[in-house]
């Protein structure tokens, strides 16, 4: 058993805290948001992340877990400090570290005992060292014994839980290889491959497999506007692909092109740091290009069906970025909208979880209570996120509702033949139409 902080809640922080303290740890989470540890406090969550609830629930009770705002009671005991604040986008798509510098200053003014500084942040490479400087400077005339690990969080937003049980890897970077045997041995009952590496390399393997991630998501995108043309099924097209043990089958569904809270930051920072050290991130472009021209192309494809967009109902299922959450960071869904608003579409939406979080950037928009209300009137219907809620609509019904029976499958979710069977006209991403 060993004291675990965990700084910063969110995503990263709150899952890390909880399933550490699953594992057998005390873990004190802290974040400087105060609303937010209140609400931890009562029991609610400030995201949605399926079987989080019951399991903070279980580890508080249990007395592993607890939640403060305070820097000297969530650091007094602690072995390891987790750093697992955000480093969103900042200029020119460098990542923004002021998050990661202030808690660096907050350890450096309130720890007094040995301790080992995990960082689980997504940062630049070279941040590790960055962080150390900044904790020794602070420290001048009055040393702290102290390490710096990188330790990069590859959990998925809505399978979070699992994905930390169970990793593919864990990943450990660092000058001090007693300290990165120390981190390991809280995941040593994860029985996953640990790699442990120096600083900078475990920082770029983040990078690395994030940008890697988006690439393919972005080759089978390509590829599917290039089936589009030609009359082939992208759908099996990856299956066919996949079943190759060299390349294998997941990432491979194409649809709107990836979003979320890393993805597009992350792509964005690796680009960053490859200019500023002199090399030219072609491909990383490229990448990023074809994600952005997946949405101008749905609304393309739109224009030229519907004759304008110009007061169009248009209704779109799904505005989170993926389905089982409730983040909508960089969603395609709402890129999607903004672009049909802009050529005078009038917006009818509906999302399971993410409507609370949505409605701030919708102004706009009519935000519905279930697939049906949206489908009323609407001259097209967008699927946008693949949540399980919408793969057994009653399409009778929507048929009957809708006033133009168009149906734009933004995640090659439904049946063509079914749809069109019922009269829709059907349009998918990469399948003839
Ligand atoms: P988030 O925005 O959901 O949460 C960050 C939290 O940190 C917030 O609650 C904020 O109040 C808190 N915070 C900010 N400054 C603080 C400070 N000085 N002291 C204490 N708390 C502070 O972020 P997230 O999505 O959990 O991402 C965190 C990091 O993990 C990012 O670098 C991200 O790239 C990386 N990451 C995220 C995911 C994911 O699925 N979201 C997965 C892997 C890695
Ligand atoms: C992603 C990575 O998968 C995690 O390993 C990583 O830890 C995390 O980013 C991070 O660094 O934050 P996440 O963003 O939660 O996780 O979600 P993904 O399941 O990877 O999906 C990202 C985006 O790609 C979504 O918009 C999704 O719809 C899209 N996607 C995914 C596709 O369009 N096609 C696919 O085949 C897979």
């Amino acid at each position: 058993m060993s004291n675990i902080c965990v700084i910063g809640t969110g995503y990263v922080g709150l899952v890390t805290g909880t399933c550490f303290a699953d594992l057998g740890n005390k873990v004190v989470c802290l974040d400087i948001d105060e609303n937010r540890i209140e609400k931890l406090k009562q029991g609610i969550m400030p995201i949605y992340e399926p079987g989080l609830e019951q399991l903070v629930a279980q580890n508080v009770r249990a007395g592993r877990l607890s939640f403060t705002t305070s820097y000297p009671e969530a650091l007094k005991d602690a072995e390891f400090a987790f750093i697992a604040v955000g480093t969103p986008s900042g200029v020119d798509g460098e990542a923004d570290l002021q998050y990661v510098r202030a808690v660096a200053e907050a350890i450096a003014d309130h720890v007094d005992h040995p301790i080992i500084v995990v960082n689980k942040s997504t940062v630049p490479v070279g941040t590790g060292d960055w962080v150390a400087d900044i904790i020794r400077k602070r420290r001048a005339g009055r040393p702290l014994q102290f390490s710096v690990v990188s330790n990069p969080e590859f959990l998925r937003e809505g399978s979070a839980i699992h994905d930390f049980m169970n990793p593919d890897r864990v990943v450990l970077g660092s000058l001090d290889r007693e300290a990165a045997s120390k981190v390991a041995q809280l995941y040593l009952t994860l029985r996953c491959p640990i790699l442990i590496t120096d600083l900078r390399t475990a920082e770029m393997i983040k990078y690395a497999s994030n940008a890697f991630l988006a690439t393919r998501i972005s080759f089978i995108n390509e590829i599917a506007t290039i089936c589009e043309e030609l009359g082939a099924d992208v759908r099996q097209v990856a299956i066919g692909m996949g079943l190759d043990k060299r390349i294998g089958p997941a990432f491979l569904d194409a649809g709107l092109g990836w979003g979320g809270s890393c993805f597009p930051k992350d792509v964005k920072a690796l680009a960053h740091m490859a200019v500023l050290h002199g090399s030219n991130p072609q491909l990383l472009q490229a990448v990023m290009e074809i994600n952005r021209n997946m949405r101008r192309r749905v609304v393309m494809r739109l224009r030229k069906a519907l004759g304008t967009l110009n007061e169009k109902v248009i209704g779109v299922l799904g505005l989170s970025f993926k389905p089982n959450t409730d983040d909508i960071r960089e969603a395609p869904a709402l890129e999607l909208i903004h672009l049909m608003e802009n050529e005078g579409a009038l917006i009818r939406a509906y999302d399971p979880q993410a409507m609370e979080n949505a409605r701030p950037l919708l102004p706009k928009a009519i935000l519905c209570a279930s697939p049906y209300e949206v489908a009323e009137g609407a001259d097209a219907l967008v699927l946008a996120t693949e949540w399980n809620e919408f793969k057994q609509l009653d399409f009778e019904r929507i048929y009957h509702l809708m006033r133009n029976p168009l149906i734009m499958d933004g995640r090659n979710l439904w049946d063509p033949e079914h749809l069109r069977s019922l009269g829709f006209t059907y349009f998918g991403i990469g399948r003839a139409t």
